[in-house]
């Protein structure tokens, strides 16, 4: 799996380092062409020259040290990479990635990739259990970066206990395992059109207020991610969101629960999966003034009628759409989930409980479970919203590819 790939493998100041040269000589052996960025720090454990002999690439550790003026080094290292290992990865590597801190090669490289980055902790035991180094870790496990959990063990520092860095050999089946999967998942939505809906509608009530809700999009926008990654053609229709549009997909901006219906409906019948992410108003004020509302009364009345309700809608006029709707709920989930299932003619509908901590609005992480028209077919645990999107676009591929469509 890794031959012929491109992987900076980052050498963090930290005992395990000499651990880092066999998985150097092990990923070079098998066909990889490996870059080698060291810290400061871990250079004052190993010789560079021994990387450089192995690796047989020159290595980089002072950003400044500019030998090829065609190229700004750590730019093109990052453009070139598939994959990059960070092993072993010391609380102060983890920190920098966490806050975005770019003060050497490793840590400003590290900022530029937009390849997979696999990290492989190595450290005392209570630096690996405190909080700091715990919820950089999660920050870093939310935005897509995967660890190796250390081994259990005899640490250098004296103590037994959790922090040894993983073998080299379980890094690199773990690396070959995770291209394998990414190489198989990666093409299976090819040739499919996805379309994606995500963040919150506005509802004017006049010029300056509006009804909203608090979608972030993020569920939305992980989900197209995963859908491109995995060779679709995504249209991705939006509401209000805390986050960008993600990139290398049709955006399309809509404000109101209207707008989103009208854009829906226009390209439904070119579509083959339509995945409800979004947070659609269920209300609407009947009136919307041209000018501000003035304040009169100590009460104030606003009539609202319900808008379209875009899932339903679609679900109706469906023909070989494969239909994938949300359920946010805060009680008696199962049964309303599956209750919006039939309703709204869905062949997959996700239930999340909007009450639990660490799932819903805003969070990076979510809990859901999916139920088809025979019944629940996953309950996943706390995941991050990209882990769950990639599960998710999983059971809906291999629906399809089941069903043979
Ligand atoms: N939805 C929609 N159009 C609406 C309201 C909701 O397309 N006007 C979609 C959502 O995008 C989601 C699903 O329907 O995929 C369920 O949304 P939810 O808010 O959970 O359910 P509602 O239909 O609004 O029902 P209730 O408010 O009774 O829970």
């Amino acid at each position: 799996m890794v031959k012929g790939k491109s992987i900076i493998l980052g050498i963090s100041g930290g005992i395990a380092s000499y651990k880092g040269i066999t998985l150097c000589s092990t990923l070079v052996q098998a066909g990889a062409d490996v870059q080698v960025i060291m810290t400061n720090s871990a250079s004052k454990f190993i010789e560079p020259l021994t990387f450089q002999t192995i690796s047989r690439n020159p290595v980089y550790i002072d950003t400044f040290n500019e030998t090829n003026p065609k190229v700004v080094s750590h730019i093109d290292a990052a453009d070139k990479a598939d994959l990059v290992i960070i092993a072993p990865a010391t609380a102060n590597i983890l920190a920098k990635m966490t806050h975005g801190i770019a003060d050497d090669m490793l840590s400003t490289t590290l900022l530029a990739v937009t390849c997979p980055i696999v990290i492989a902790p190595a450290m005392n035991v209570n630096m690996y259990a405190h909080p700091a180094v715990q919820q950089n870790m999660q920050t870093l496990l939310d935005r897509g970066v995967q660890f190796i959990d250390p081994n259990e063990g005899q640490l250098a520092c004296g103590y037994v206990g959790k922090g040894r860095m993983a073998e080299p050999e379980q890094i690199f089946n773990y690396v070959q395992d995770m291209l394998a999967s990414s190489m198989q998942n990666s093409q299976k939505l090819k040739g499919k059109k996805v379309l994606i809906t995500a963040g919150g509608t506005r509802e004017r009530i006049d010029p300056v207020r509006y009804i909203a809700n608090d979608s972030s999009g993020k569920m939305g926008i992980a989900l197209a991610e995963q859908a491109r990654d995995q060779g679709a053609d995504v249209t991705f229709i939006h509401g209000h969101m805390t986050e960008p549009c993600p990139t290398g997909v049709q955006s399309i901006f809509t404000s109101s629960s209207k707008e989103m219906y009208d854009a829906v409906n226009e390209h439904f019948s070119h579509t083959d999966i339509l995945v409800m992410a979004a947070a659609v108003s269920d209300y609407r004020p009947i009136n919307v003034e041209e000018q501000k509302i003035k304040k009169k009364s100590d009460q104030w009345d606003i009539a609202l009628q319900k808008t379209e309700d875009i899932l339903q809608h679609m679900g109706k006029r469906k023909t070989n759409q494969f239909i994938v709707g949300f359920a946010a709920e805060t009680e008696n989930g199962d049964v309303h989930a599956q209750d919006k299932l039939k309703r709204k003619h869905c062949d997959l509908i996700v239930l999340n409980d909007v009450t639990v901590p660490g799932a819903g609005f805003s969070s990076n992480t979510n809990i859901v479970k999916v139920f088809n028209e025979d019944g629940m077919i996953a309950d996943l645990p706390m995941m991050s919203k990209k882990q769950v999107a990639a599960e998710l676009m999983s059971i809906i591929s291999d629906t399809l590819i089941d069903e043979g469509k």
